[in-house]
């Protein structure tokens, strides 16, 4: 059974799905491939099913029906809203947390409380849900804070605030204005942290931490860190700031007790674990958890794994991680973002993208992240459109033929950062 053929759905529709799907279509295990709803890029390389990634009933439904072995989650949300738990009491097999353990990522007030008991590293933080008290907390503060809204935000819900006049605004937008909706029924203000950001990808099941290679995210908008938070406009793998001695610390720290306090709530974690870090002067601390793989980052860390993910990632799904070992391509990959004027604010879509026929060179993977078919065109469909990512010898090479792969596609209005891996 171990070693027999699968039928493979993955399930989302950005540039992590198309990245995921690109090496599972790659593994000589997999029978037919599968994306819902999938994008034009996954589309030629599966068959891509026309149904919402949160309905459950017809998700089950589909499956039975294509007689699909194994699913893939991409998304946060369908994990957080317990796609999992229905999927094994219909006695099939998925990969990712179940609803409980997905609340690391769906609920911030809980992990900050978990990491709270488990000694977890963390920004120092107080949870609020009454608007109040929180102004009030606020204004006893005299340094920098981030005020987050504790749902999910698609990666948008926090707010840096230099001054604490800006950390009351800020908490009157997320919970008085309900600008990411019900995600900021209750908010969590922290402390500012400082440093080199970077993000650890593990899978975990129930007996096994198997860590991944390292990513850095660029999650403002503009050079130099400037302008707003975005869902990341590219990615480095792996991170420079990271040896083998910080990953075991990150591991012993933070990963091992993490887990720990989810058994003591009566959960097991089972899926990727994505723990969003800060290297501060006084060693790593948490920022956030993610129940799923990160995006851009897959698109930078996947194209370097020379092991099957698929296997990998039934493995996990099997319990049998322990016995599973990973090879990695000791290229660096670049990942470009290119997104629509405009993001993450207001923007447009519908513009026609050329280039993408381009003749890229082995080393390029163009991922559609928010793209639209109308044959013979394709069309922008959202803020970050497209992820570009190039693999080099070092980060120099891959910077430059990531953005010679970037130069070679054009749509109206798109806008990229341009000191991706720059300095490094
Ligand atoms: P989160 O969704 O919680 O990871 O926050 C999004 C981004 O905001 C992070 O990747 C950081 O760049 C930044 N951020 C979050 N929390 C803090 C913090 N306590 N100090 C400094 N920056 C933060
Ligand atoms: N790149 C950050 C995230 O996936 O949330």
């Amino acid at each position: 059974m171990a070693d027999s053929l699968l039928n493979v759905l993955v399930i989302g529709g950005g540039g992590r799905e198309h990245a995921i799907a690109t090496s599972v279509s790659n593994s000589p295990r997999l029978k037919e491939l599968f994306c819902l709803p999938g994008n034009p890029g996954t589309a030629l390389i599966a068959t891509n099913l026309d149904i919402d990634a949160n309905n459950h009933d017809a998700i089950v439904a589909a499956v039975k029906a294509k007689q699909i072995d194994f699913t893939i989650v991409g998304p946060e949300a369908p994990l957080c809203a317990g796609i999992v738990d229905r999927f094994e009491e219909e006695g099939l097999c998925i990969f990712g947390p179940s609803k409980s353990a997905a609340r690391l990522e769906g609920d911030k007030a809980f992990a900050k409380k978990l990491m709270s008991q488990a000694l977890v590293p963390t920004a120092e933080a107080r949870i609020f849900d009454k608007l109040e008290r929180a102004k009030e907390y606020i204004a006893t503060r005299d340094t920098a804070q981030v005020v987050k809204a504790a749902g999910l935000a698609a990666g948008k819900g926090v707010i840096i605030c230099d001054e604490p006049y800006e950390a009351l605004l800020a908490v009157e937008q997320i919970m008085g204005k309900r600008q990411f909706g019900d995600a900021g029924q209750t908010v969590v203000v922290e402390e500012r942290l400082k440093g080199p950001e970077i993000s650890v990808l593990a899978l975990i099941d129930d007996r096994t931490i198997c860590v991944l290679e390292t990513a850095q995210d660029y999650k403002r908008l503009g050079d130099n860190d400037d302008g707003p938070n975005t869902g990341g406009m590219g990615a480095v793998s792996p991170s420079p700031h990271v040896s083998d001695e910080l990953l075991e610390r990150i591991q012993h720290e933070i990963i091992i007790p993490t887990l720990d306090g989810l058994r003591r709530e009566g959960c097991v974690y089972r899926g990727v674990l994505y723990v969003g870090l800060m290297l501060t002067a006084a060693g790593p601390k948490v920022l956030e958890f993610n129940c799923r793989f990160g995006d851009p980052e897959t698109q930078a860390v996947l194209p370097r794994l020379k092991s099957d993910l698929l296997e990998l990632l039934h493995a996990c799904a099997c319990g049998r991680l322990e016995d599973a070992e990973i090879e990695w391509d000791h290229q660096i990959a670049v990942c470009v973002v290119m997104a629509s004027g405009g993001y993450p604010g207001k923007y447009m879509i519908g513009h026609s993208i050329d280039g993408l026929n381009s003749d890229f060179g082995d080393d390029v993977r163009i991922y559609h992240a928010a793209t639209q078919s109308h044959p013979p065109i394709t069309r922008t469909a959202g803020g970050r459109v497209l992820g570009v990512t190039a693999l080099g010898k070092d980060a120099s090479e891959a910077r430059t033929k990531a953005y010679e792969a970037v130069g070679k596609i054009q749509f109206k209005s798109a806008t990229f950062r341009t000191d991706i891996a720059a300095n490094m």
